[in-house]
């Protein structure tokens, strides 16, 4: 119904949800966010710096935000107290500051399930491209460097029968070993828990391994758990000595997972043999000593890069917006500390948090 200047609404009039997303949103999610609240979009081409982040806020019912927003209390405050949930278009929340949330009530909701498979492929390609140094090999070629079929020229390192180590067993990373099986490879895994014992013979893997075993006895390590208080530097100096110097790290899941500095060292060292990271501990900062290293695989976090996977994590953002818009539990809720999780369908969060 339309208002004229000064005309008070209707008491049962309810006003329409302000949802603001920080970055441009596919159309498809744009539809079904329009249908529930006026959208506002915030997009500059960029993250938001906190001082636009906090003023774009200002008011909103709903807020959809991508893995860059620091979300903490400064900028629920700048939002108000009719902040209703915090849709975030990612696997990962180690962006949102979980307490503040739940002190003030707000949902949270993250995009878990539907770029599994795309993070899988690409922990696979850097896994070849790493054991096969496909990136030394094109910098040679584009480099202009003079080169000719050798039999010893740029000799890899093959992966039937190799044990590829798997650090968080959750869906990507049974999704990356169900596709180092079909390469020959062996899996072993470590966890906050026990896989079930179907997933267990599908992957032909043993008994969930503690750590250090793990790093001990693999040839590729693939780190796929969340970034929690309790895994961020899971990957410290003792932890990187303890992996066998034949041994290659892959890591798809947050940069600060792994000490930097320490990995750094531990690849000038020859302590491993290489490392390929689409992560990064200080993002978009790049240690500048991997930039040195020939034995590395640097990629700018394309984990879930695909059309399909970033039009479908923004469309599950949406629903769990119009579900709490319309009074409904959230799709894909995160539980929060010390809630139920309001209607969480997923399990809470472990101590470790060492599956995603
Ligand atoms: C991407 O890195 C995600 O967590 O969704």
């Amino acid at each position: 119904m339309a208002h004229d200047a000064g005309i008070p609404l209707d008491a049962g009039e309810a006003r329409r949800p302000l949802i603001v997303a920080t970055r441009a949103l596919p159309d498809s999610t744009r539809t079904a966010l329009t249908a529930v609240g006026e959208l506002r979009v915030e997009e500059k081409g960029r993250p938001l710096t906190p001082e636009e982040l906090r003023s774009a806020v200002a008011g909103a019912d709903a807020l959809v935000t991508y893995l860059h927003d620091r979300i903490d209390s400064s900028i629920l405050d700048a939002a108000g107290p009719q902040l209703r949930c915090v849709a975030n278009v990612a696997a990962g929340y180690d962006n949102v500051d979980v307490d503040a949330l739940a002190h003030r009530g707000v949902i949270l909701s993250n995009t878990p399930g539907v770029l599994t498979e795309a993070t899988a492929d690409l922990a696979l390609a850097m896994i070849l491209a790493l054991t096969r140094r496909i990136g030394e090999g094109e910098r040679l070629i584009r480099a202009g460097r003079p080169w000719r079929w050798e039999p010893g020229f740029l000799l890899g390192s093959g992966l039937a029968g190799k044990t590829l180590g798997i650090i968080g067993m959750g869906g990507i990373g049974a999704a990356t070993a169900r596709r180092a099986r079909a390469f020959g490879m062996q899996i072993r895994y470590t966890g906050r828990s026990p896989i079930s014992p179907e997933l267990a013979a599908e992957l032909n893997t043993g008994n969930k391994l503690e750590l250090d075993e793990l790093l001990a006895g693999a040839d590729v390590v693939s780190i796929h758990c969340p970034l929690t208080p309790a895994t961020r530097h899971l990957l410290n100096r003792e932890r990187l000595a303890g992996m066998r110097p034949s041994a290659y790290l892959i890591n798809t899941s947050r940069g600060a997972v792994v000490d930097e500095a320490a990995l750094v060292d531990a690849l000038a060292a020859g302590s491993i043999a290489g490392a390929a990271l689409d992560v990064y501990e200080h993002e978009p900062a790049v240690h500048p000593g991997l930039l040195e290293l020939e034995n590395v695989v640097l990629l700018p976090h394309l984990g879930s890069a695909t059309i399909e996977t970033r039009t479908a994590m923004a469309d599950l953002a949406a629903s769990n917006v119009v579900a709490v818009m319309s009074g409904s539990p959230a799709v894909t809720p995160v539980p929060l500390p010390g809630t139920s999780g309001r209607g969480s369908s997923g399990a809470p969060d472990s101590p470790t948090g060492l599956a995603r």
